[in-house]
């Protein structure tokens, strides 16, 4: 720790707050952040409290809390402590909190769950369990200049005669079916997690009724025996340009073939009202990153944006 950490106040997020939760959040991921998009909605959700740390009247820390999985799991999202804080233990302190508060209110909820990015030291890991990890691709493109190749890739594997079958667009009514098959829960879902925009999710009826409420593309390559399904979260604006939207794909599954032709066909249908920049984010099986990044250089003309280290779903007790 640099300094002694300030006297804190915490308390329950609110609309107002949003111009200050802004402006400590700056730098977040370079200009990429979700938070922006997700503030007003995350307020309206019961399962959820967004909880602040004030010093001195001024917001310091944010982070979220959503009880998941049939009511005993505590998902920990949107952590941020102003860049001239850190280092003074504050993370710890506004989780610290945010346990000992679900400990009172919600003594079903056993587990706390949350997705980080980084490689972790075995000796890190004495403390959490990993779930599982998927690596990150992360691209940034203008929409108008890659929907011609997009087109032009889709029709030559057509073509191609075994490398292409249509991605299934499922409807709300196949969705539980599909992602509840067993089959699927243990050889597609990575740690049996189904990751939404960086959530982790138990594959249970409860959170899919939830997740069916969220604005989404769901892609199979079959309805009866997936190798691979796909998440589309709908494209939303963020800070980093003017009219840059972000749209991130979780890709369950190792099959290189079909992965590839979810992302395809998640990219057209995702898009196909947008233009200007877009900021694609992929998430997907360490096994499949080398082989996306050479397919989207070769067939897309795109290059990897920059380094974004893996998603590491992560789990202890409360
Ligand atoms: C990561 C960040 C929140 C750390 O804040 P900080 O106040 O400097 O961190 P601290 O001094 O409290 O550091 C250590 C504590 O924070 C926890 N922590 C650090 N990074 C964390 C992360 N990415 N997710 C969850 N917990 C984290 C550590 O486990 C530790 O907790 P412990 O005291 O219970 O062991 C801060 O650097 C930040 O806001 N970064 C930008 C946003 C970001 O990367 N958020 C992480 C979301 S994946």
């Amino acid at each position: 720790m640099d300094g002694a950490s300030p006297e804190l106040d915490f308390s329950l997020a609110k609309e107002a707050d949003f111009g200050e939760v802004m402006s400590i959040s700056g730098d977040i991921y370079g200009g990429i952040d979700y938070l922006p998009a997700r503030y007003h909605a995350w307020l309206k959700q019961p399962s959820r409290k967004v909880i602040l740390a004030k010093s001195k009247g001024r917001v310091v820390a944010l982070v979220s809390t959503n009880i998941v999985d049939d009511g005993h799991t505590v998902v920990l999202e949107g952590l941020r402590v102003t860049p001239k804080e850190r280092g003074k233990g504050i993370a710890g302190l506004i989780q610290r909190y945010c346990l000992d508060l679900i400990r009172n209110q919600f003594p079903e909820v056993k587990v706390r769950r949350y997705s980080r990015s980084g490689h972790f030291e075995p000796e890190s890991l004495s403390k959490f369990r990993l779930i599982c990890r998927q690596e990150i691709l992360a691209l940034h493109f203008n929409l108008e200049e890659v929907r011609p190749k997009l087109d032009a890739a889709i029709a030559q594997l057509k073509v191609s005669g075994t490398e292409w079958e249509d991605p299934i667009l499922l409807q709300a009514s196949d969705v539980k079916r599909v992602f509840l098959n067993p089959c699927v829960v243990d050889n597609v879902l990575p740690g049996r997690t189904i990751i939404q925009d960086w959530a982790p999710y138990k594959p249970l009826e409860s959170n899919l009724e939830t997740l069916l409420k969220r604005d989404l593309f769901w892609m199979a390559d079959s309805k009866e025996e997936p190798k691979v399904l796909t998440l589309g979260t709908a494209p939303y604006r963020i800070p980093i340009e003017a009219e840059c939207h972000r749209f991130n794909i979780d890709i369950f599954g190792k099959h290189f073939p079909h992965a590839r032709n979810q992302f395809l066909a998640q990219l057209q249908h995702g898009t196909s009202a947008l233009q200007g920049p877009l900021y694609c984010l992929l998430y997907l099986a360490p096994s499949l990153w080398q082989e996306m990044l050479s397919f989207c250089q070769s067939s897309l003309g795109l290059r990897k944006e920059r380094d974004i280290e893996g998603q590491n779903v992560l789990e202890t007790e409360v």
